[in-house]
C-alpha cells in the first residue's frame, strides 16, 4: 500500500512529457550505480557472454549472424571486392591523419603518443561551457586551431574515414569515460534522460530495446545489449543499394534507430543532444576494449 501511494505521488509530480522506461539503471542516482545496475542485469540475463564478449553485441545470440558476419568481413577486407569500401576508407583516413596542415603541424601533434590512446576517453565535457566534446569534435578542433576548415560530421568520406582510422590507433585500449564534476554529471543526466525517454509514434526508448528487450528478436534482428555498443564505431554496414559496405558513425546509428521507431525529427549528428546521448551511452561501455571499424548487419 505504501509503495502504491508513492508511485501515484511520483506520477502526478512528473512533467507533461513522455514517461521514461523504468528499467535497469534508471532509478539509480549516480553514474557508478547506473552502470553497475545495467552491468549486473546484463550479466544475469546473459551468463554465456563473458567479459569483453559484450563488444560483439547481437552476434552473441545468433550463429547464422556470426557466419554472415565472417563472410562480409572477409569481403570487406578484399580491396578488389570492395574498392569503395573498407580499404578505401582506411587509406583515406590514414592520408588525412598523416598529411601536414598548411602550418606544417599534423593531427598527431594535437593528441600526443602519435594518437595512440587518444580516442578511448572520449567524449569529454568542456569544463568551461559544460558541453560534451566527442572525439570527432576534438578532430575538428585540431583542424580549426591550426587554421584549417572543419569537416562535416555526417560526411563519411572525410570525417568518417578520419575517425575510423584515428580510433583504430586506440584499438584494444579500454573505454574510460570520466563523470566527476557537476558539469559532467549534468551532461550525463541529459544523455540518460534521452536514453530512457520514450519518443516517436512507437513511444519507445533506447532502453526498451537495448536493456529491457536485449537478446530478444525484433523483426529479423537480435537486439544487442547497450554494454559494448559504443566500442566498435564507426562500423561497416551492408548498403542495400549497392551490395557493398558503407561506413556508419555511432550518431548516424542513433538516428537510424530513432527513425525506425517513428521519431519524426531524429536527433542530428553533431548536435548537442546527440553528443549528450553519446556521452551517457559510451560511459555504459566503460571497461570495454575499443575495437573500431568492424562489420555489422
Ligand atoms: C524498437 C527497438 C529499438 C529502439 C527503440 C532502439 N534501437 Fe538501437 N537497434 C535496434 C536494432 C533491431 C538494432 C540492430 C541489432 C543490434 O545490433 O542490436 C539496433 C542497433 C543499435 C546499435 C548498433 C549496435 C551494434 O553493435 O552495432 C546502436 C549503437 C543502437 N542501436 C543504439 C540505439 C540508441 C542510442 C537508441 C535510442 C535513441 C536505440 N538504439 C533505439 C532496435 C532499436
Amino acid at each position: 500500500m505504501k509503495k502504491f501511494t508513492l508511485v501515484l505521488l511520483l506520477a502526478f509530480s512528473l512533467p507533461v512529457f513522455a514517461e521514461p522506461v523504468m528499467t535497469d539503471g534508471y532509478a539509480e542516482k549516480t553514474p557508478e550505480a547506473t552502470l553497475k545496475a545495467i552491468q549486473k542485469a546484463s550479466h544475469k540475463k546473459f551468463p554465456e557472454v563473458k567479459g569483453d564478449g559484450f563488444v560483439n553485441g547481437s552476434l552473441n545470440f545468433n550463429p547464422a549472424s556470426v557466419e554472415s558476419n565472417k563472410y562480409w568481413t572477409a569481403r570487406m577486407n578484399d580491396s578488389f571486392d570492395q574498392p569503395e569500401g573498407y580499404g578505401k576508407s582506411e587509406a583515406e583516413g590514414k592520408k588525412l591523419w598523416e598529411t601536414p596542415f598548411a602550418n606544417g603541424k599534423k593531427f598527431a601533434d594535437c593528441f600526443g603518443h602519435g594518437g595512440k590512446g587518444a580516442a578511448n576517453d572520449f567524449p569529454k565535457v568542456d569544463p568551461t561551457t559544460g558541453k560534451v566534446l566527442t572525439f570527432e569534435n576534438a578532430l575538428n578542433k585540431c583542424l580549426t586551431d591550426n587554421g584549417e576548415k572543419a569537416l562535416d560530421y555526417s560526411d563519411m568520406k572525410t570525417m568518417g574515414a578520419l575517425s575510423v582510422y584515428a580510433r583504430h590507433l586506440s584499438d584494444g585500449m579500454r573505454i574510460n569515460i570520466q563523470v566527476k564534476t557537476d558539469k559532467e554529471l549534468a551532461a550525463f543526466n541529459r544523455g540518460k534522460e534521452i536514453f530512457y525517454g520514450r519518443t516517436g509514434s512507437a513511444d519507445q526508448a533506447c532502453a526498451h530495446c537495448h536493456i529491457q528487450h536485449a537478446g530478444d528478436t525484433a523483426r529479423t534482428e537480435e537486439l544487442s545489449p547497450v554494454i559494448g555498443q559504443a566500442a566498435h564505431f564507426p562500423v561497416y554496414r551492408l548498403d542495400k543499394g549497392t551490395d557493398g559496405l558503407k561506413l556508419v558513425s555511432l550518431q548516424e546509428r542513433y538516428k537510424g534507430c530513432q527513425k525506425s521507431t517513428g521519431v519524426e525529427k531524429p536527433i542530428k549528428e553533431g548536435s548537442d543532444a546527440s553528443n549528450d546521448l553519446e556521452y551517457f551511452h559510451t560511459y555504459i561501455s566503460n571497461g570495454m576494449p575499443l575495437s573500431t571499424g568492424v562489420m555489422r548487419k
